[in-house]
């Protein structure tokens, strides 16, 4: 199998966004009770055969999926097994949205066509994906909607086991765009930060060149900012937002996961979000991100993950201080 990122693989899957994050957590009930009265975050679903729930106020399916650490295998729907990692807490995926089953397929078969190491393709009922590793194994999903209405779907699922086998090449692929851009969010009301959808991911590269490579030549996303004397790239997908940083490692840092960023659909007090968060999580610390294109503070989940919640700053164009200002606070 030839190195996924040692020459040009035009693959290009060029999803629309980042659409979730699937996250490993020590504690599935502390971690649920986080992301909902702290995060704001809505649970829409759970998957009790792989100890796992999903969370979303509208956007998709899942905004974000917590799963239970084990060191078990998973199974799926067909008795297949669903995932063998997930030991630690840490991020088990990122979810990024395509535009159709067709798009998903054609990129599927480009990066079997150019020896591509595909890890596994799945139908999750609700949508069908195709996974594979960046090069430094942080672990993507690239998936289209199956379905315009994914809460009837949970509707007609509840407690079961809902992924299995999927071979891409078994139908013609649908070319009907499912997602539904134009929702109205709910959120948890009396949560002091309140989502709208997941939009942005940092990743910290080991190998910054190589990384940036796989994501542009695999991944199909467009470059929004490219600093090399930093070690910032921001990279976003078809929509046009900005969806992931990308930043060198520097002296000391863990590579992998970042951080996690949420718009948000009110302007955060920060006053109020204080007192808020003294009262529902003593530990919860937060701090300020002000870049000249966004506003929002950090969150850091129980298993110490940060979250960011932002506003975008209406009528000012994302700058490279968006990307570097907010990683020297958390680095901080
Ligand atoms: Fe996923």
């Amino acid at each position: 199998m030839a190195d996924i990122a040692d020459k040009p693989q035009n693959v290009h899957f060029a999803p629309r966004r980042l659409a979730h994050a699937n996250i490993f957590v020590r504690d599935l009930k502390e971690s649920l009770a986080f992301y909902s009265a702290v995060c704001g975050l809505t649970e829409v679903f759970a998957e009790p055969a792989v100890d796992m729930v999903f969370l979303s106020n509208g956007s998709s399916h899942h905004d974000v999926a917590l799963m239970q650490i084990a060191r078990k295998d998973r199974g799926g729907r067909d008795g297949r097994v669903a995932t063998t990692r997930g030991s630690e807490p840490g991020l088990n995926h990122l979810g990024w949205e395509m535009e159709n089953e067709k798009v998903l397929v054609d990129a599927y078969k480009r990066a079997v066509g150019l020896d591509v190491d595909v890890k596994r393709t799945t139908d999750h009922g609700m949508s069908h994906s195709v996974y594979l590793f960046d090069p430094e194994r942080n672990f993507q999903e690239f998936y289209s909607d199956q379905l315009a209405d994914w809460r009837e779907f949970y509707r007609n699922n509840v407690g079961q086991a809902i992924s299995g086998s999927w071979d891409p090449l078994a139908s013609a692929p649908s070319t009907a765009a499912n997602y539904d851009a134009n929702f109205s969010p709910e959120y948890v009301k009396s949560a002091p930060v309140q989502p709208r959808e997941i939009s942005r991911a940092g990743i910290i590269a080991e190998d910054f060149d190589k990384m940036l490579r796989f994501y542009r030549d695999v991944g199909g996303l467009s470059l929004a900012h490219l600093d090399e004397a930093v070690g910032v790239a921001v990279l976003m997908g078809t929509t046009g937002k900005p969806a992931l940083s990308l930043f060198a490692q520097r002296d000391g840092e863990q590579t992998g996961l970042h951080h996690i960023g949420f718009e948000v659909v009110n302007e955060i007090e920060l006053e109020k979000l204080h007192g808020d968060l003294r009262r529902i999580n003593d530990a919860a610390p937060v701090e300020i991100t002000d870049g000249r294109g966004k506003k929002g503070v950090v969150l850091k989940s129980p298993d110490g993950i940060l979250l960011e919640f932002f506003l975008p700053t209406p009528g000012r164009a994302w700058s490279a201080e968006d990307a570097r200002a907010p990683r020297d606070l958390f680095i901080a």
